[in-house]
């Protein structure tokens, strides 16, 4: 892995010139930009802003490189959704607190995190998978005395652009059960929920904060824990949310307002946000065919959410001269041999781009790099760390613009 930073005395240059550097490499298979400044800056931001716990959903990236960023910043809890990432975030980072937030969970899985790993922190979203986490953490017929169980809650997912909804959650008429049964079993009660990812508006929390306090006042149980769940949004063309203060500000008017004591504590589990930024791609042109250009990485590469939701990611031309043409739309093909390799975008860049330019993809760096195959034998070995800004962020006004042209 290769260090580039901007010259010295070069602060003013055009923007993207490190990118630039990699490109006139002409690399052959598509490059992956690192950002750790851009880990670290989000990093800070939830530690310092969010008003609790903030704890780094290991799904969106689990890169040990980031998961080290994060933990150097002083993210000390990780949301971890299998026994891969129980194993992987306790290995990188032994000293970490593990939280086991996965709905559904093989009975092994949750024995093998409790006895080998440290994990006391499950959640849950019926009465089988609390029985499974009390047998699986019993010792010859004993149960466990030292179980933090998080009740998760099903709630609206119509503010985010990815639903998680449908899946997981304890439907209201069964919570008082869920949790009444739960208390029993745990040290720390809490309640979780997920609002779904990239929420657009911080209704969505005031509205499943809602839920939580009619599961408390109708199961009268103590609750310790209060887990918001994820669903921070990152920034991406057309879909430009609030400032997260505005989301953290409605959490916590709506926590201080439910009926638990003074040391319930207050959690969240952002992925996209944290690291959202933290990666782009840069990708080659292999062919253009009228406004679809043949590109490098795609569905079965980096590109997943933009082939299979039809997210968009910003872009920009990587090319020694650049280009005055006028941007049009592109869609974009990926270098597998099948049509669902297709990302409708659009994607605006100079009309003339053409086979052998170099294009970045910006905000890669959750639910990206994390979703890559080797499918068909394509992949992205090639690692850079880069010092200069990601194509947007929501960390503050210091990034200058980019435009969609990068000169070499
Ligand atoms: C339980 C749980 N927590 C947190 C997250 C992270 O969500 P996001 O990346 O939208 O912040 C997810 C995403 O699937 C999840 O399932």
């Amino acid at each position: 892995m290769h260090k580039h930073h901007r010259a010295l005395g070069l602060a003013a240059a055009p923007l993207g010139n490190v990118v630039a550097d990699i490109a006139k490499s002409r690399p052959v298979q598509p490059v992956t930009l690192l950002r750790p400044h851009a880990a670290r800056r989000a990093a800070r931001f939830f530690v310092d802003n969010f008003p609790g716990r903030s704890l780094y959903a290991v799904k969106a990236n689990p890169s040990p490189s980031l998961l080290q960023i994060l933990w150097g910043e002083g993210v000390t809890h990780y949301d971890v959704a299998s026994i891969g990432e129980v194993r992987l975030v306790h290995e990188t980072l032994p000293e970490a607190v593990l939280c086991f937030m996965h709905p559904v969970k093989a009975e092994e899985a949750i024995a093998e995190a409790y006895f080998d790993h440290n994990v006391k922190t499950f959640s849950l979203d019926t009465i089988e998978e609390l029985d499974k986490i009390v047998r699986a953490t019993s010792t010859d017929g004993v149960a466990a005395t030292d179980l933090n169980l998080l009740v998760r809650l099903q709630v609206n997912n119509e503010h985010a652009k990815l639903s998680l909804g449908a899946k997981f959650g304890a439907q209201a008429q069964d919570v008082r059960a869920l949790l009444f049964a739960a208390r029993q079993a745990s040290d720390a009660l809490g309640i979780c929920f997920h609002v779904g990812s990239q929420t657009m508006s911080p209704t969505a929390y005031a509205e499943a904060m809602g839920r939580v306090r009619d599961a408390i006042v109708d199961a009268s149980v103590t609750v310790d824990i209060v887990d918001v769940g994820g669903g921070f949004p990152s920034t991406y063309p057309g879909m430009e949310p609030p400032p997260l203060e505005a989301y953290f500000e409605v959490i916590h008017t709506t926590f201080e307002a439910l009926p638990i004591s003074y040391s319930a504590e207050l959690w969240c589990e952002p992925g996209r946000a944290l690291c959202a930024e933290y990666a782009s791609l840069l990708v080659r042109v292999e062919k253009r065919r009228g406004s679809e250009l043949y590109i490098n990485d795609g569905a079965y590469g980096a590109l997943f959410d933009a082939a299979h939701i039809g997210w968009r990611y910003p872009v920009e031309l990587v090319r020694e001269g650049g280009s005055k043409v006028r941007p049009m739309d592109f869609s974009f093909y990926g270098p597998t041999c099948d049509d669902l390799d297709h990302m409708a975008g659009p994607f605006q860049l100079p009309a003339d781009v053409d086979a052998g330019d170099y294009i970045e993809v910006g905000m890669l760096g959750a639910y990206g790099c994390a979703m890559r195959t080797a499918f068909n034998g394509f992949g992205a070995e090639r690692t850079e760390i880069v010092d200069d800004e990601p194509m947007a962020t929501l960390y503050g006004s210091q990034a200058p613009a980019r435009s969609n042209v990068v000169t070499l």
